[in-house]
């Protein structure tokens, strides 16, 4: 691994593929609040209290009223320079760019983003609890008490579009197909402590072909800081811009 102080611009090549994989920190500087860094979401809230199957079965409400706050946060923010600076990359790289993201809200689409999975969901949809098989609806509302929340077509209540811990993340096989062929991987504002998302760098370094170049962005090294090949410390929307040139 090596800590680098980037003077000239990273190149990528005509034949290269970008991977991008994004957690809380990218969204920090639009005001939203990390998970584990001092005062963060989790600092505030037991996990175990509103990111799991067993929290809604025990208090739905208290749940509702968790992703409602951080909807009302999603709404009031702005993508900043770093989610530009991806969906720049990927005007540039067309279908050679694919990004996933941990984050559950809307600023890398609203930045221009496209070519792009949410793995562990989406703040502004939800779906039925029941999974009836209808379809997820797209949802802003904001539930303070169960008495607001609407009701499925089934009868059943509605739930936070949300992977808690313990289900399995959104769309593995797509992920696994683009870093299977992906030529660099960009990890940007993750502490590298969730699972799957943290192993991708090392899927990235054993895929089939040569091993990805691996670059990491943030403040602060991640857990998993050996197996990046550029560690580049530093806040997302001072280091992403221009940091990129495509040949
Ligand atoms: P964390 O809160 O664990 O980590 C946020 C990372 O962002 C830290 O490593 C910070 O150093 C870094 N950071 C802070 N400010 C930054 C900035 N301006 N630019 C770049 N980086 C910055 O958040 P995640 O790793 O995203 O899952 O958390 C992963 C998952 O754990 C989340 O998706 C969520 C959570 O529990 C679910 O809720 C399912």
């Amino acid at each position: 691994m090596m800590l680098t102080n980037i003077e000239s611009k990273i190149k990528i090549g005509p034949s290269d593929r970008l991977f991008v994989l994004t957690g809380a920190g990218i969204s920090a500087e639009s005001g939203l609040k990390t998970f584990r860094d001092g005062g963060g979401l989790w600092a505030g809230h037991r996990v175990e209290s509103v990111a799991t199957p067993e929290a809604w079965k025990n208090d739905p409400e208290l749940v509702w009223r968790f992703y409602s706050q951080r909807r009302k946060d999603a709404v009031a923010s702005r993508p900043n320079a770093a989610h530009q600076a991806l969906a720049e990359l990927e005007r540039q790289l067309g279908e050679r760019f694919f990004l996933c993201t941990q984050n559950v809200d809307d600023l890398h689409e609203r930045a221009g983003s496209t070519n792009m999975v949410h793995m562990h969901g989406e703040l502004f949809k939800s779906r039925c609890e029941d999974d009836c098989g209808s379809a997820v609806q797209y949802d802003e509302g904001s539930y303070e008490s169960l008495d607001q929340v609407p009701k499925c077509r089934c009868g059943a209540r509605i739930r936070p579009h949300i992977v808690w811990f313990g289900e399995i993340p959104f769309g593995m096989h797509r992920i696994e197909k683009e870093i299977e062929r992906c030529t660099m991987l960009l990890v940007v504002g993750t502490s590298g402590a969730v699972y799957p998302a943290a192993s991708f760098v090392h899927w990235a370094r054993r895929r089939a072909g040569s091993p990805a170049r691996t670059f990491y962005i943030g403040p602060e090294e991640p857990l998993n800081v050996g197996a990046f090949t550029e560690v580049i410390l530093g806040k997302a929307g001072e280091r992403l811009p221009g940091l990129f040139e495509v040949a």
